[in-house]
């Protein structure tokens, strides 16, 4: 069978580019640990508020550099609606829905998980800097999802 030139060509490219595709999925998800934020762990959505750490949200201090936010999102509001935490510690996300699926977002920053009843997300996040951080859902929720905020406060 002839193969032309430029058959041959396309197919080394397209096999190389899928090679390199696949290897840098491989080394971000074995290697770099990077996963998607939902579906780690599960829980009854029907018993969150009796099922710890859900039954006592807010912030935990795990150890000198780590902290532990625990929230809860329904519609529409997060609870506990105000929390604050120490610039430049670990912070660990934990949230997860009592009803329908939101999104646990804060503006300027790279969290950005979707909130699924039944799941736990989970995200870290090292604030750098002082001040006031917007967190909104954005996946639609209901006829009250653009009010769905609440704010983070960063302090020193
Ligand atoms: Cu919650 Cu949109």
């Amino acid at each position: 069978m002839h193969i032309h030139k430029y058959e041959k060509v396309w197919l080394t490219f397209g096999g190389a580019a899928l090679f390199v595709f696949l290897l840098t999925l491989g080394i971000s998800a074995f290697h770099m640990g990077m996963h998607p934020a939902s579906s780690m762990e599960t829980i009854d959505p029907k018993k969150v508020a009796e099922t710890a750490p859900f039954n006592e949200p807010g912030v935990k201090k795990v150890d000198e550099d780590t902290y532990e936010v625990t929230m809860i999102a329904k519609a529409f509001a997060y609870t506990p609606n105000e929390i604050q935490v120490p610039v430049g510690k670990k912070v660990i996300f934990r949230v997860t829905s009592q009803d329908v699926v939101h999104s646990f977002t804060i503006v300027d920053t790279n969290v950005n998980m979707m909130v699924v009843p039944g799941n736990i997300s989970e995200k870290e996040y090292t604030f750098k800097e002082p001040g006031n951080y917007l967190i909104i859902c954005n996946e639609y929720c209901g006829a009250g999802h653009h009010y769905m905020k609440t704010e983070i406060e960063v302090v020193q």
